[in-house]
Formats: structure tokens, C-alpha cells, sequence
């Protein structure tokens, strides 16, 4: 079995999450989706996997290289143009070969990985096995409609009326029987030739087209309290490492991870953190269910429950709670300025100043 795993895209959404253009590389308690992804097809058992890449294509290639630090054997497929993930199985059909394959969507998040549904498709082997799952705003998705059975009748991508709230998730498993439908079906409306018309193609062909409805599900959308929530669910699975340094003066409780480089001074780490490489906290608190990346300055400040990109520096600012905050940045305390009150006030005035 082989992975087809998507991170192409134009890279023109530009998120207040998306520290780089390209969005499967928005970090996940520091990592990269993408590495969670690439992870959890190894964890599967698969070896071979083909990325296919547009205008990201440099920084994903930067990042993942050969896959060998995965466990995994890379090729990469360009994309020229996002024509949509049916016409990204198109274009990958020599890599795909007749195996059966699994299409991971990069951008994808999913809780406890994917090995016990590739095991079970790899079991019963019907020709598309989708996962699907409740979502609050299935117009931004696919949708499938179920039978009282829980059989797929019909897949609409991008709905107006969603017929249900079960959101097609972007992990897919196919036997090489969707080469045909991916070559049968036309362009959308949004110009694209979209894997959920290629799967409803199956469905009326009379193929068997099997769903499994999963929870702990993560996609980025731009919604700031999902990635703190999916970086918290990720920290809480945190092992202890501490590779930085941390002074005498410094107090660390609970699962801390302390990269190489990193300096701990004077401070006190309230786990699950991630303090990335490379970054110092002086005279600061840092507290549950923060990211810290790489090349960070935090002094004098106190943070809790947030997200901060690498090289940004937090100084003399408390507290910051529930907050992303991007690369580069610099939060500092707005400058005091000197106020005065200047009264003139008739005999037996009774006045209150908040000061
Ligand atoms: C794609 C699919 C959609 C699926 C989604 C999951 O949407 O077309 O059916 O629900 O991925 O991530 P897109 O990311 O292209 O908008």
C-alpha cells in the first residue's frame, strides 16, 4: 500500500495562523501538521509516498527532504496548477501504479492517527473507504448523506443546504478502481476536479463505497480557539525533555519540554509547555498549554495557554492568556504616560476619580 499525501494549494490564504504560505506547515505544538501526517503513514506500515507539491513546492521539500528522518521513501509530484484533488490521483497514477493507497490531505489533523483504519480497510478492502465526522459549519466542506444504515447515498462538496453536519475528513482509501472515476468526472464549478465527485462516481457505479465516523479531528480554518485547542490536545501528550539549560533560580513543574539551546532563567515553567531551540525566558512564568518556538525572547512577562511563533520577544507584559502570536513580533507594555487631573471645584463638591 502507498500514501498519496496533498500539499500543494496556491498558498493565497493568508491566515493569521499561517506563518508560511505554505498551510501544512503551521505548527502543531511545534511541528509542522504536515509531520503528524507523514507520522502516522509510517506508523500504518507505509513506506512509499508520493507528496504532490504547487507553489510551496521549496518550502515542503525543505522540510520533509528525503522522508528517511520518517521512516519513509519520498517522491515528489508537482502539481502545475490546484486543479483539485481528483486531478492530483490523476497526475500521481504512475507513482500509484495498481495499489491500493491511502490520500492524506497535509493540512489534516487527526487525533491517534489512521493505523486501525488502514487496518481495517486493508481487511475488507472496499473500493473507497472515506472518514467523516460532526463538524459546526459543514459549508466549508464536503458533506455525505447517510441512509438509515449509515450507508454514503450521495456526497455534495461545498453545500449551500448541507444535508447533514458530517464533514468529509481529508484521509481517503482507495483501491486503484478510482483511477477510472477520477478520469470519468468533469470540472466543478470552482474549476476543480474534486475527489468527492470521483467517490460519488463510485457510489452510482454501484462500487463499495464504506464511512467511518471519527472524532478528534483538526483542519486549520483560521480559527484561533481550534489551534490553541489542538496545540492544548497535543501538549497533554507531552514527554519531558529538557535539552536546553535551566538556572538554579528556575522552577520547573510538570511536562516540560526544553529545547536544544534554550535558557531558563530566573523563571518558573508551569507544564504541558514546549519551549522551542534557541529561545530564553528570563524572569518570566510560562504556564499550561503553551508553544514557545524557536528564536524567542520572553523576559519579565508572564504567559499562559498561547502559541507563539519563532523569533518574537514578549517583554514586561502580564498577563497573556488564550493568544497567538505570530513571527517577528514584539509585544511590549504601552508607554505610561504621565496623567494629571486638573479641577477647579466649587465649595462642597463630592467628586470620584478612578486613578
Ligand atoms: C477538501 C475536500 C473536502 C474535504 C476537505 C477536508 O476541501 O474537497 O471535501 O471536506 O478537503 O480538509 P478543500 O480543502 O479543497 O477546500
Amino acid at each position: 500500500m502507498r500514501a498519496l499525501v496533498l500539499s500543494g494549494g496556491a498558498g493565497t490564504r493568508l491566515r493569521p495562523i499561517t506563518h508560511t504560505s505554505a498551510k501544512q506547515l503551521v505548527p502543531v505544538a511545534n511541528k509542522p501538521v504536515l509531520f503528524y501526517g507523514l507520522e502516522a503513514i509510517a506508523a500504518a506500515g507505509i513506506v512509499q509516498v508520493g507528496i504532490v507539491v504547487g507553489d510551496t513546492a521549496n518550502e515542503i521539500k525543505e522540510a520533509v527532504g528525503d522522508g528517511a528522518e520518517f521512516g519513509l521513501e519520498v517522491t515528489y509530484i508537482p502539481q502545475d496548477a490546484p486543479l483539485g484533488l481528483a486531478h492530483a490521483v490523476l497526475i500521481a497514477s504512475d507513482f500509484l501504479g495498481d495499489e491500493d493507497f491511502v490520500m492524506y490531505l497535509g493540512d489534516n489533523f487527526i487525533v491517534g492517527g489512521i493505523t486501525p483504519l488502514v487496518d481495517e480497510f486493508r481487511a475488507s478492502r472496499p473500493d473507497a473507504q472515506i472518514l467523516l465526522t460532526h463538524v459546526p459549519n459543514p459549508t466549508a466542506f464536503g458533506v455525505a448523506e447517510l441512509d438509515a444504515d449509515g450507508r454514503v447515498v450521495a456526497l455534495e462538496e461545498k453545500p449551500k443546504q448541507p444535508k447533514s453536519d458530517l464533514a468529509l475528513v481529508g484521509v481517503y482509501m482507495f483501491t486503484p478502481a478510482i483511477h477510472q472515476a477520477v478520469r470519468e468526472i468533469e470540472p466543478s464549478w470552482r474549476g476543480e476536479l474534486e475527489i468527492t465527485h470521483a467517490i460519488q462516481w463510485l457510489i452510482d457505479n454501484d462500487r463499495d463505497v464504506r464511512s467511518t465516523v471519527i472524532s478528534g479531528y483538526w483542519k486549520d480554518t483560521g480559527n484561533v480557539d481550534d489551534m490553541l485547542e489542538v496545540n492544548r490536545s497535543v501538549l497533554e501528550t507531552l514527554e519531558p525533555n529538557i535539552q536546553g539549560s535551566v538556572d538554579e533560580r528556575s522552577e520547573i513543574i510538570g511536562r516540560v519540554v526544553v529545547e536544544k539551546g534554550a535558557e531558563i532563567v530566573g523563571s518558573r515553567i508551569v507544564g504541558p509547555v514546549i519551549v522551542g531551540a534557541n529561545t530564553r525566558v528570563t524572569d518570566s512564568y510560562v504556564g499550561p498549554f503553551t508553544s514557545v518556538q524557536e528564536d524567542c525572547r520572553i523576559v519579565d512577562s508572564e504567559i499562559e495557554f498561547s502559541i507563539v511563533l519563532h523569533h518574537s520577544s514578549i517583554e514586561g507584559v502580564r498577563r497573556i492568556e488564550a493568544s497567538l502570536i505570530g513571527h517577528h513580533v514584539e509585544v511590549t507594555p504601552a508607554p505610561r504616560v504621565p496623567k494629571a487631573h486638573r479641577l477647579v471645584l466649587g465649595d462642597h463638591s463630592r467628586i470620584q476619580i478612578s486613578s
